[in-house]
């Protein structure tokens, strides 16, 4: 259990930024040539969100108001969003993302992942890398995110491709590779054909995993070395075992399950048992429309028992290693300069006040965002 002392909290403080890197944190009064006055308000690391499908054309509100009257949520929604991304241009793409990025950015996320994954053909696989790789060093390729529709019934063909000729144009762009291990998406022989691609090719792993249901993600992950399983709404308790004697990051997406109407992930007893635990907004036109950090903290505190210090600490911290980096995800002296004032006096306002847009500034590399 993360607690106020160990989030290392210091109060009236000063944060000094040299070159775009934490160059100390000293007692209120330390000079520079620019100075922010925080007025007493609370200031945090930026949100590592290390799981986001950014880049995507059209919407799918209509299946959202659906499945709030009832209907469940299924993988094969992700056909409709690659309808509309295959037609889409490059230009009015990479708009979109940068539109979802700059109000990433306004709640406070000052590093993201990006998916791509609404391609699933080898040429819109290799555009979405491109686009995601103008906004951020840690893309993921996901081309075995759904077997498209010219592959029905051939999904070992379709496995194929992935390893071969869509992993050969999309790993130049990216530093990742994903698979959407689930019923209905992709099974374990399948999953671990895409992961040993990707690794083989110098990809580090991702995996999505238990989001539906009980099923192989999670030790998959572990087995292979994977940095992240994320969903883990269902892990039983071998998963948890085998996730917490690993380096594999379980990377709850909350706002996931509110968007599904599914069940919360157990956080309190994968954190108990030992699990290093992340938390991402998954943003994405099918499950989980948002770019609030704050809600996804809010959902962890309400639902799945994590105390607000811990949430904050997986939202940060967590979403860091979950990308396996050291300079990003808290402020400490070497560390990028990346944080967020809130318009509040401590962090719990993030929980105590949802809804409330409380990111009153948000401070990439040294500069404001
Ligand atoms: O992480 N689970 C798979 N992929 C996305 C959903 C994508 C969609 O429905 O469009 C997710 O939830």
């Amino acid at each position: 259990m993360t607690n106020d002392a160990e989030l290392g909290e210091v109060r009236d403080a000063a944060l000094v930024i040299e070159d775009g890197v934490v160059a100390a944190i000293e007692r209120a009064g330390a000079q520079g040539d620019e100075r922010i006055d925080a007025h007493g308000r609370c200031v945090i690391p930026g949100f590592v969100d290390s799981h986001t499908h950014l880049v995507f054309a059209g919407d799918r509100a209509d299946e959202f108001a659906a499945r709030m009257a009832g209907a469940p949520y299924a993988a094969g929604g992700i056909r409709v969003t690659t309808d509309a991304t295959r037609a889409a241009t490059n230009e009015y793409l990479a708009r979109l993302t940068g539109a979802r990025r700059d109000e990433a950015h306004g709640a406070g996320i000052t590093h993201l992942e990006i998916k791509s994954g609404y391609g699933l053909n080898v040429a819109t696989e290799e555009r979405l890398c491109t686009i995601a790789a103008e906004f951020t060093d840690d893309v993921t390729f996901l081309g075995a995110h759904l077997v498209p529709a010219e592959y029905d019934g051939r999904s070992d063909d379709y496995v194929a491709l992935v390893c071969g000729d869509m992993l050969a144009a999309c790993a130049p762009h990216s530093r990742w590779i994903d698979v959407f291990c689930e019923q209905g998406a992709f099974d374990e022989d399948q999953s671990r054909a895409v992961l040993q691609a990707g690794a083989a090719a110098g990809l580090g792993l991702r995996v999505h995993g238990n989001q539906l249901g009980h099923g192989p993600g999670a030790q998959l992950a572990v087995e292979l070395g994977a940095a992240s399983v994320d969903h883990c709404t269902y892990l039983s308790d071998a998963d948890i075992e085998a996730l917490a004697a690993s380096d594999t990051v379980a990377t709850f997406l909350p706002a996931t399950d509110f968007s599904t109407r599914q069940p919360y992930p157990d956080a309190r007893r994968a954190i108990d048992a030992g699990v290093t635990v992340a938390i991402a907004t998954n943003c994405n036109p099918g499950s989980s429309y948002t770019t609030s950090m704050a809600f996804c903290i809010a959902l962890a505190v309400r639902d799945m028992h994590m105390t607000a210090a811990e949430a904050l600490t997986a939202a940060t911290l967590g979403g860091a290693r979950a990308l396996r980096r050291s300079d990003i995800g808290h402020l400490a002296p070497g560390a990028r300069a990346d944080a967020v004032i809130l318009d509040a006096p401590s962090y719990t306002h993030l929980v105590y006040r949802p809804g409330v847009p409380l990111v009153a500034k948000t401070i990439v590399n040294g500069l404001s965002a």
